[in-house]
């Protein structure tokens, strides 16, 4: 407990060193940047040996990957243990809004930046395709619910939350960091990185202990999965909570911190990460004429308002 304390006091002193504020909060054009950038790390591959659309990747290359360095970067400083406590603390109460589930994604909409050419889809677009994808193959109704509210957590934004504390990789704080996490090398200039506990293997945890126990970088995916942990059953809460860890379903860089459950439920984390990645649908059915059998879903089991 002590140590904890002591440990604690040390982090604050280095965390004092660092200030968000005198940073552009900003980097990407939009959320949707960060995506993009995930779909190159781990492309289609399914479309892997098809003619890639050069030109529409080079713009995205030569304007956007700054913004998206620039954006890990500001991740991987700010990302401390502290931080992640601090941000459970202030919005795990959920006492900021409270709105009905089609409001929520109304708000959710002016997140949209009609400045970048490149955002050819609302918020709205990407979760209905994802959630499509997921019915029309045929799977339980909560994975089309959660295809359709995984990312409702980026209302964080709307509060007023930087973008690296809304989206990016998410990856365990209070431990070693592992390599195979995006631009390993932007955690030097984290403060945990100079304590010794933090950069330990197992750092504040103990060997398989299960990932309930783990902190993740704060982000929509911890956002959400709380929202929602009353009225999904647990593989859908496994694939809100852990869409972004990338560094655990796609590198396996953290199987020594998950227990059996975790290996049982991470199959349908795995399941899930396509159909986030992969729905792009260019003949995606209309709003209007997906609207019934999506309200009916929400209120299948989903409460007539939500708390934010
Ligand atoms: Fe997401
Ligand atoms: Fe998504």
């Amino acid at each position: 407990m002590l140590t904890q304390q002591l440990i604690s006091i040390e982090n604050q002193m280095n965390a004092n060193q660092i200030n968000p504020a005198e940073e552009n909060s900003s980097p990407l054009q939009n959320l949707d940047e960060w995506e993009k950038d995930v779909l190159e790390r781990y492309p289609d591959p399914s479309k892997i040996n098809q003619d890639k659309k050069e030109e529409e990747f080079r713009n995205y290359e030569e304007t956007a990957k700054d913004g998206v360095k620039e954006f890990y970067r500001l991740n991987h400083k700010y990302q401390t243990y502290d931080f992640v406590l601090q941000k459970k603390a202030e919005y795990l109460k959920f006492d900021k809004k409270e709105m009905p589930v089609w409001k929520a994604f109304d708000f959710l909409n002016e997140l949209v930046d009609d400045s970048d050419p490149d955002t050819d889809l609302d918020q709205m677009q990407h979760l209905l395709q994802t959630s499509e994808a997921i019915r029309n193959d045929g799977h339980p109704d909560w994975m089309v619910l959660v295809g359709l509210i995984h990312d409702m957590g980026k209302v964080l934004c709307l509060f007023g939350e930087p973008q690296w504390a809304v989206v990016g990789d998410t990856f365990p704080v209070g431990c070693a960091y592992s390599d195979k996490i995006v631009y390993p090398e932007f955690f030097k200039d984290n403060p945990d990185f100079q304590n010794k506990l933090y950069q330990d293997k197992l750092g504040i945890y103990t060997e398989n202990c299960g990932l309930d126990q783990v902190h993740l970088s704060w982000g929509h995916d911890e956002y959400v999965y709380h929202m929602m942990k009353d009225y999904i059953p647990e593989p859908g809460l496994y694939m809100l909570r852990y869409h972004s860890f990338y560094s655990q379903h796609r590198e396996n860089a953290y199987t020594y911190l998950m227990n059996e459950k975790d290996h049982e439920m991470f199959k349908w984390v795995n399941l899930f990460n396509p159909y986030d990645l992969y729905s792009k649908n260019p003949n995606q059915k209309s709003w209007e004429e997906l609207k019934p059998y999506y309200q009916a879903l929400v209120a299948k089991y989903l409460p007539v308002t939500l708390r934010f």
